[in-house]
């Protein structure tokens, strides 16, 4: 598919719980958020209806986010739904890895291809500060459970508030360089004030060169991050929704006034 600034968009991003077990601080408020309403949730059925229209048109790779896609129960069923369509080149999760040192083995059986794995600082206190309460002792044994289970290349992603020279920065990267990861620094955004920039390492936040949708968990087609224009594939189809999505995918992001991260995936 192309979109009206010529742009190739070949990248479905599908959001399938707004739920986190963690409550990261530039994320999520403390005491959590006003969550969706199970029948406001698509079925498994309903996202895979979605994501074989997309590929159908011109979508060969998918994310699975969230909120945590781990903590959406039956996840490994929709890996595998999601594992049998044809024309996917590039399969991949990202993840806060709190889960994953039980769920990578048979993620991978079901045909997942990768995890890309928040990661702020790898100092345990830090860790716990950032993430409200997180053990960062399941990360690191998440990260060895998807390297065992081959879900690699892995990338870490890691929030920065200024530069990839900040002290938690370097320590990740060295972390990672040791470990044999792929690190990305994303400075920390706000939509509602429409700071973003591009991702260092990555591929995020550089407009010109989008090639991304998305799909929230209730529903919504979002052609951009930092836009407010969704499209409901309950009220539309899938196909009239990807098709306006796609036709109205703005130059360049702005605000976000409606969405969150954890409702719309990073
Ligand atoms: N700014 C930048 N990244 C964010 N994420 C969540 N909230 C923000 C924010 N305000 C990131 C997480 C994770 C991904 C899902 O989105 O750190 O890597
Ligand atoms: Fe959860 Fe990710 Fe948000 Fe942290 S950034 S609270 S791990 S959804």
């Amino acid at each position: 598919m192309l979109d009206s600034y010529n742009r190739k968009i070949n990248y479905l991003r599908i959001s399938v719980t707004d739920r986190c077990n963690l409550r990261c601080v530039y994320c999520m408020p403390e005491n959590g958020v006003p969550l969706l309403k199970h029948d406001d949730i698509l079925s498994f059925h309903e996202i895979v209806t979605v994501t074989k229209i997309a590929v159908q048109k011109g979508i060969d790779k998918i994310r699975i986010t969230g909120g945590e896609p781990l903590v959406r129960k039956g996840i490994v069923d929709l890996i595998r739904m999601i594992g049998k369509i044809e024309g996917i080149s590039d399969f991949s999760m990202t993840t806060n890895a709190i889960l994953l040192d039980q769920f990578a083995e048979d993620l991978k059986k079901a045909g997942l291809h990768r995890v890309n794995i928040s990661l702020d600082t790898i100092d345990p206190e830090k860790f716990s500060q950032i993430t409200r309460g997180g053990d960062i002792q399941k990360v690191f044994a998440g990260i060895e459970a998807a390297k065992n289970a081959g879900l690699e290349p892995i990338k870490i992603n890691c929030v920065i508030k200024k530069d990839h020279h900040e002290p938690d920065a370097l320590t990740v990267a060295k972390f990672c360089d040791e470990n044999n990861l792929h690190v990305r620094f994303i400075q920390e955004m706000n939509l509602e004030k429409g700071d973003f920039s591009v991702v260092h390492g990555g591929t995020g936040g550089d407009c010109g060169n989008c090639n991304r949708i998305r799909l929230t968990a209730n529903g919504m087609i979002k052609p951009c991050l930092f836009s407010d224009i969704q499209y409901n594939v309950r009220e539309l189809g899938a196909e009239k929704a990807i098709d306006l999505a796609v036709g109205n995918k703005p130059q360049s992001g702005h605000v976000n006034l409606t969405g969150k991260f954890y409702n719309i995936g990073g």
